[in-house]
């Protein structure tokens, strides 16, 4: 028996995913996250992620040009919330590996054990170096910063002192308590997807996200097993539904005629200036007249029934043990996923002996109290 869990790609940043100027626009507010997060807990959803994202791209549409902070909104949203999992993104470049370790700590305890932390490298380079704190010849050792970095982060959630020496940290008889409520500690998730991000993922992940990308679940998965682990891996969908195939083909068209070349250009722009391993495979994604997002995935468009039948396809197929939506209208979209969508993917599921995270939790938490 699998298991799928369903996450929501929360739209942190200003109009969510979508580079269309005929796409809903609206701000990122903690009005907007949480009356998202009450939907998402409602349906069934297993997590929230949030991305950690410092600059936008322009265009007519104002892509990503306001973002919240995601560590800041998931303690809120912890507050608000009673057993969905908060995913929020921490570059370790921007945090002192014992902030974060006692940040990270602190919502796991005000979310009872509900916290996880995405760790990344910088999604361009750009919006790091407007900070200012990029060290000379950063491109090649990113990994190798976040690995050191992680590895004294778990360290300090494990013991009780850390004294460490290493190449980018310092650390004489650190205490950090209190430790995190879940054992040995939060789960942790990765996204990079050049070779070194794929493997810094394998050594220290429970989960890799990897786009709308199928081929890179074997990949990731071989590279875990070198390290004697197993992880899960998530995939993101765009859903585009309506009440038929041919009305959400038509919503579909009809974001496609407002779609923002200037801020995709930008985005490629900066893409290319890196010029890293994963950087032709993104822009040539982008490049795709027919793509309207980015961090959207692939689209699934159709009737309520045809996204049910996609997805639970999708999910058997390629052996995703997560996919993570996103919406083009996050309220009303996600409301008709929850009553729509929802029981006929579970059913089909069901077919292929695959349960939904929801299920199974709520099997744990009945054999605990039996
Ligand atoms: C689902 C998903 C979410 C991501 N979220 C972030 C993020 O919040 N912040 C960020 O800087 N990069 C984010 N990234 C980018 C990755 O961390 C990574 O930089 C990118 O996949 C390129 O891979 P590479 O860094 O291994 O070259 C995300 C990627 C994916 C697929």
């Amino acid at each position: 028996m699998r298991t799928l869990e369903l996450g929501v790609f929360m739209p942190v940043g200003t109009n969510g995913f979508l580079m269309s100027t005929t796409a809903p626009r609206y701000q990122p507010t903690f009005a907007l996250e949480r009356s998202i997060a009450a939907l998402a807990e409602e349906a069934g959803f297993d997590f929230l992620f949030s991305m950690g994202k410092w600059m936008g791209f322009g265009g007519r549409s104002g892509f990503w040009e306001q973002t919240i902070e995601p560590v800041v909104m998931s303690a809120a949203l912890a507050g608000v919330t009673n057993r969905i999992k908060l995913f929020a993104t921490i570059n370790p470049l921007l945090f002192h590996p014992v902030v974060a370790a006692k940040m990270i700590a602190t919502i796991d305890e005000i979310s009872g054990g509900r916290f996880g932390v995405n760790i990344v490298t910088g999604n361009t380079l750009e919006e790091l170096e407007q900070m200012g704190v990029v060290p000379e010849g950063y491109e090649s050792f990113r990994y190798e910063y976040a690995d050191e970095w992680l590895t004294v982060v778990k360290q300090l959630w494990t013991q009780q002192r850390l004294t460490h020496d290493g190449r980018f940290f310092q650390l004489t008889n650190c205490v950090c308590d209190p430790k995190p409520i879940q054992k040995p500690y939060p789960p942790i998730i990765s996204a990079g997807l050049s070779d070194e991000g794929l493997r810094f993922g394998a050594k220290h992940s429970n989960y890799q996200f990897v786009g709308a990308r199928p081929e890179k679940v074997d990949h990731v998965k071989a590279f875990a097993a070198e390290e004697g682990r197993d992880l899960k891996v998530s995939a993101n969908m765009l859903i585009v539904a309506g009440s038929s195939d041919q009305a959400a083909h038509d919503r579909f068209e009809r974001l496609l005629d407002g779609r923002d070349n200037e801020a995709f250009d930008n985005l490629i722009a900066s893409f290319e200036r890196d010029n890293r391993d994963s950087s032709e495979g993104r822009t040539s994604f982008l490049r795709n007249p027919r793509m309207i997002g980015f961090g959207t995935g692939a689209p699934i468009i159709g009737s309520y029934d045809t996204i049910a039948e996609q997805l639970a396809q999708v999910a058997t197929d390629a052996k995703f043990d997560a996919i993570q939506l996103t919406f083009i209208d996050f309220i009303d979209d996600l409301k008709d996923f929850g009553r729509q969508i929802y029981p006929g993917l579970k059913a089909r599921l069901a077919r292929h002996d695959i349960r939904l995270g929801q299920d199974v939790a709520a099997s744990a938490r009945a054999a605990e109290h039996a």
